[in-house]
C-alpha cells in the first residue's frame, strides 16, 4: 500500500458522525459485516455516544475485549480473527475501533491481517487516542514485554475525533495524553508548546478544559510529521522524543519478574513525560539544548506530573538499558535517540554512549 497517496481523513466531532453515517451508506455495507471492537469501559461509556448518532450500528457484531495493555497481544488478535470468521468477515467487512491505544493498535493490527488487510475506522475515546495513537498508520502488539514489537502500516478510512468522549476518562488518562500534546510543542511547535502551557492551571482543574482547539491543533502536528514521512525513513523518528527511555521505563515497570526496586506500572503518558526529562537532559549535553530550556521543560512537565515514585540503582539502569537495546530505531548496535536542539526543533539518528544515558537517568530529578 502506498501510504503517500492515500491520507488519513480526519473528522471532529457532529459533522463527524454526519461523513460515517454518508460512508457507510455510500459504501453499501451490510449492518452484520460491521464490526466493533470495544473494550468492557468503552463499551458501557463510549458506544452509546456513537449510537446516539450513527443508528446504523445497532445490528453490527460487537467485539468486546477486557480493557487495559494486557490485552494487547497476538493472542487477542487470533481470538478477534476468530471472531470474524466465525461471523462470515469477508474482504469488504469493516472493523470499527472505539476505544484507547490498545484498542485502536490492536483493531488496526487485525485489519492489516485479517485476509490480507480489510478497512477500518478509528474512533477513539481517550486524549492519548485522539492525539497520538489513533494517527500514523502504525498498528500493533506487544510481545511479552516488548513494546509494539508485532505490527504493521494500515491507514484508517476515517478518522472520527469527538472530544465529549473525555468527559468519562479518569484524570490520570488525561495528563497520560498531555504528554503526547506537549511532546509535539517541544518537537515541532514552540507556540504549541506556549499556547498548551497557558492553559496548565485550567487543564490541571477540569477535564473539560482541553479544549477541542488543543486537540486540533496536536492533531494536526503529528499528522503534518507522518504525512511528510510515513514509513518513519527520517523525520517521522522525531516523535520518537522522550519514548527511547519512555518506552523502557514502561516496559521496566511493567514486568514484575525483573524486581530489584519496588515496581508499580506507569502509564504510557507518564513515562514518557518522564523520558522527555531525561532526553532533555541528554539534549543539553550533546545537542545544544540551552540550560534554560531544559529548566522550562523540567519545571513544565514537573506541574503536569507527579512526582516519580521510583530511585533507581545502578543494577535499575543496566536493565533499563538492555531494554533501549532492543528500540526498533537503534542501528548497528548503538542506542539511537531523537533529541531537541531547542525548543520546537528535533534531530534525530542522534547515538548517544551508554555512559550519558546512565547518567541522565541517575541524576535527574523531578
Ligand atoms: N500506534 C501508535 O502510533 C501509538 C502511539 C502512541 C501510543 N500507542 C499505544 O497506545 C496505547 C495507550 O493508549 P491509551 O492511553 O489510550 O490506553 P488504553 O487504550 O488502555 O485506554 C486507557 C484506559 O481508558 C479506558 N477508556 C478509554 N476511553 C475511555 C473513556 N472515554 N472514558 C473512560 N474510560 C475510557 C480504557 O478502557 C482503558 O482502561 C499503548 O499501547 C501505546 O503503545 C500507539
Ligand atoms: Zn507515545
Amino acid at each position: 500500500m502506498n501510504l503517500c497517496k492515500k491520507k488519513t481523513k480526519i473528522y471532529f466531532n457532529d459533522e463527524a458522525y454526519c461523513i460515517l453515517n454518508n460512508y457507510l451508506v455510500n459504501q453499501e455495507y451490510d449492518q452484520k459485516n460491521v464490526f466493533i471492537l470495544v473494550d468492557d469501559i468503552t463499551y458501557k461509556h463510549c458506544f452509546p455516544i456513537i449510537l446516539s448518532h450513527v443508528k446504523f450500528l445497532n445490528k453490527s457484531r460487537i467485539i468486546k475485549i477486557r480493557t487495559g495493555e494486557k490485552e494487547k497481544n497476538i493472542y487477542t488478535c487470533i481470538k478477534i480473527c476468530k471472531f470474524l470468521e466465525k461471523f462470515k468477515a469477508t474482504r469488504k467487512s469493516l472493523i470499527i475501533n472505539v476505544g484507547g491505544g490498545v484498542i485502536t493498535d490492536i483493531g488496526g493490527f487485525v485489519a492489516s491481517i485479517f485476509k490480507r488487510g480489510i478497512p477500518f475506522i478509528n474512533i477513539p475515546t481517550t486524549l492519548l487516542g485522539m492525539v497520538d495513537a489513533s494517527i500514523g498508520y502504525k498498528t500493533g502488539v506487544n510481545l511479552d514485554s516488548i513494546k509494539n514489537e508485532i505490527g504493521t502500516f494500515h491507514i484508517p478510512e476515517l478518522l472520527i475525533i469527538d472530544s465529549l468522549f473525555l468527559n468519562t476518562l479518569s484524570r490520570i488518562e488525561i495528563i497520560s495524553g498531555i504528554a503526547e500534546m506537549l511532546k509535539h510543542g517541544l518537537i515541532a511547535d514552540k507556540n504549541f508548546w506556549i499556547y498548551i502551557n497557558k492553559f496548565k492551571v485550567k487543564i490541571m482543574e477540569k477535564n473539560k478544559e482541553i479544549s477541542d482547539e488543543l486537540i486540533k491543533k496536536s492533531i494536526f502536528i503529528k499528522n503534518r510529521i507522518v504525512t511528510q514521512d510515513p514509513k518513519e525513513k527520517g523525520l517521522r523518528k522525531i516523535l520518537n522524543f522522550g519514548h527511547t527511555i519512555g518506552h523502557a521505563l514502561e516496559s521496566y515497570f511493567m514486568n514484575k519478574n525483573t524486581n530489584t526496586i519496588k515496581k508499580e506500572k506507569i502509564l504510557h503518558g507518564i513515562a514518557v513525560a518522564y523520558g522527555m526529562i531525561y532526553e532533555s537532559w541528554i539534549s543539553h549535553k550533546i545537542n545544544g539544548l540551552p540550560m534554560v530550556d531544559y529548566k522550562e521543560i523540567q519545571y513544565s512537565i514537573s506541574s503536569f506530573y507527579p512526582k516519580k515514585k521510583y530511585v533507581l540503582s545502578s543494577l535499575d539502569v543496566e536493565k533499563l538499558f538492555m531494554i533501549m537495546e532492543h528500540d526498533k530505531k537503534n542501528e548497528k548496535n548503538n542506542i539511537i535517540f531523537s533529541l531537541i536542539n531547542r525548543i520546537g526543533e528535533c534531530s534525530y539518528n542522534c547515538e548517544v554512549p551508554f555512559s550519558l544515558i546512565k547518567e541522565s537517568l541517575l541524576k535527574c530529578e523531578f
